[in-house]
């Protein structure tokens, strides 16, 4: 996958330095072409010729230094990477890169390039929870940068905590599946179902019960899956927003018990559900043939309990991949996990819908993903369709797991 990729690796200054050397031997033992830029900072932990003597390559360390007066070096180096991966990324790379300051040879060349680029952070468990990182990481993924999370343990500093850069072999298996991504659609052959926004449970011909979903997540989750890929089929209750293009099939529907039977209908030929929908979970006894006439007093409407799909999908599950989402508004983690539980789940996607930017109608999501192993992983703010993008990739990633084991 790596064989005669240009890879730019970009050195930022902080003890995993050492690190990026290793990642550097093991991206050209996997035939990539690599590259390296440093910061003045990173040449203070290992000297530039380490990383010329494992790319082969002069290492760019100046932005003025320009070695071949043929060509402007940042200009050059930009256009040629195919792929960029910043190794450690310090937190001032990352805050001088979400404002877009260039003022050393590795933000110009960053600044210059149009090539995917990867964010590897490294650094104290307490710099990484900053309130101003995690801002420059959320506008840096807004901004299409993908990251490749640090993970916990020991740190140079000694404390335990969330900072390690990632392991270069992990680092090089992530390269490997940017280029297999890019090449084939990893969902290609899979059919993907997708509920989306609110159900209607009518009380009389002119009036229902309903709640404030808007169909943005499924939809753009829909679209995610399209761009990846595989054969979609959505099933939404009603909305007002347009159905993406290139969908195999689109189900609309009224009630939580329309939905029901529309997504048994298709169940047994799917590969991966997604419930977006917000279904209702109770439904009026009984549904007036006229329109109700008011009366002096109050007024009871009795409701009954509807069926819970998930559930259901949950106990006659085979080979499918099912993931939920978990609406809360308080102890997220908590609800998410039960439901993760008692509705058999692969995955669930939980969210704090009285968070900013993350509630019904937001274009953007915050979310965090909850795994059966019992894994989790917490999303910075972004928009509905990367969140769709990274639970794809999560989905991909465990299939191939599955595959790998048996
Ligand atoms: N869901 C479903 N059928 C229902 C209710 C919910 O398939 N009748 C699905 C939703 O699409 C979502 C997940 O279950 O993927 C969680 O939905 P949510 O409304 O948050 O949870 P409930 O199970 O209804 O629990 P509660 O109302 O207690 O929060």
């Amino acid at each position: 996958m790596l064989n005669n990729r240009n890879i730019l690796l970009c050195v930022s200054g902080g003890i995993a330095v050492y690190k990026a050397c290793a990642l550097t031997s093991k991206l050209v033992q996997a035939g990539a072409n690599v590259k390296v830029i440093m910061t003045e900072s990173a040449c203070q932990f290992v000297s530039p010729l380490t990383f010329q003597a494992l790319s082969r390559h002069e290492v760019y360390t100046d932005t003025f230094k320009e070695q071949n007066p043929s060509v402007i070096s940042h200009i050059d180096a930009a256009d040629w990477a195919d792929l960029i991966i910043v190794a450690p990324a310090t937190a001032n790379v990352i805050g001088k890169l979400a404002n877009g300051l260039a003022d050393d040879m590795l933000t110009t060349t960053l600044l210059a390039s149009e090539a995917p680029v990867w964010i590897a952070p490294a650094m104290n468990v307490h710099m990484y929870d900053h309130p101003a990182v995690k801002r420059n990481i959320s506008v840096l993924y807004q901004d299409g940068f993908r990251f490749i999370e640090p993970s916990e343990g020991y740190l140079a500093c000694g404390y335990v905590g969330k900072g390690r850069l990632e392991e270069p072999e992990n680092i090089v298996k992530l390269a490997e599946s940017h280029f297999s991504e890019e090449t084939n659609a990893p969902l290609e052959g899979k059919h993907v179902v997708i509920t989306a926004g609110p159900t209607r449970e009518p009380v009389d011909p002119v009036r229902f019960f309903t709640n404030k979903s808007t169909g943005k997540m499924g939809y753009a989750a829909a679209e995610a899956a399209i761009s990846l890929g595989a054969r979609v089929t959505l099933i939404s209750g009603p909305v007002s927003i347009d159905p993406p293009k290139g969908l195999h099939e689109l189900i609309s529907v009224q009630t939580a018990a329309d939905m029901r039977e529309a997504v048994l209908s298709v169940f047994d030929s799917s590969d991966i559900v997604i419930k977006t929908a917000a279904v209702a979970d109770f439904t009026p006894k009984s549904v007036s043939d006229h329109k109700m006439k008011k009366k002096d007093g109050s007024l009871v409407i009795e409701l009954k309990r509807t069926g819970d799909i998930l559930k259901e999908l949950g106990r006659k599950k085979q080979r499918q991949i099912l993931v939920g989402f978990a609406a809360e508004t308080q102890d997220v983690e908590h609800y998410a996990r039960k439901k993760l539980d008692t509705k058999n789940l692969d995955m669930i996607v939980a969210n704090n819908v009285k968070t900013a930017g993350a509630g019904f109608g937001a274009d953007t999501n915050l979310v965090t993903f909850f795994f059966k192993d019992g894994r989790r992983r917490e999303l910075p703010i972004m928009s509905k369709f990367d969140v769709s993008l990274e639970i794809f990739r999560e989905i991909v990633a465990f299939s191939e797991q599955s595959v790998e084991r048996s």
